[in-house]
């Protein structure tokens, strides 16, 4: 059993689509631990994406991030980590599998509706700032 971080991102939220997100990862047989919606501030976001803070999206990304709320979710499961990815899909939703959230609900590479953590160290990491 594994455990990763999801965020449901501004778009998402704004759309109202919040729970038919969260019914897509209950229906692939994972379950929803914890969650929390909250503001984000610099802080948390240069934690969260330390590994993008020099790329040249970043500072759009951090303004994409603050537009709303987003829900917080700590999901398990047998290979939850790549599991999320999976159902997420690619990060550009025009790249995406059909049927992944990211194909249905995607409007761009930035806004591509959800995170998932990418391995389970990422996830550790991830989980512990969020939680
Ligand atoms: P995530 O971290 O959100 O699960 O997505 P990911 O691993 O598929 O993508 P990553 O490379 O980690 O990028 C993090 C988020 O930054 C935004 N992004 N914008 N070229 C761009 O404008 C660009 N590239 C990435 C996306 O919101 C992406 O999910
Ligand atoms: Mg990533």
């Amino acid at each position: 059993m594994e455990n990763t971080l999801v965020l449901i991102k501004p778009d998402a939220v704004q759309k109202n689509i919040i729970g038919k997100i969260i019914k897509m990862y209950e229906e692939n047989h994972l379950k929803i631990e914890n969650m929390y919606m909250r503001t984000l501030d610099q802080d948390i976001l240069a934690r969260h994406y330390e590994e993008h803070i020099n790329r040249d999206f970043y500072s759009s990304l951090v303004a994409f991030m603050q537009e709303s709320p987003v829900v917080v979710l700590n999901i398990s499961g047998e290979d939850a980590v790549s599991k999320v990815r999976g159902i997420n899909g690619a990060t550009n939703p025009n790249k995406s599998r059909p049927g992944t959230i990211r194909y249905i609900y995607g409007e761009s590479v930035q806004r591509n509706t959800v995170h998932g953590s990418a391995t389970i160290e990422d996830a550790k990491r991830e989980l512990s700032i969020w939680f």
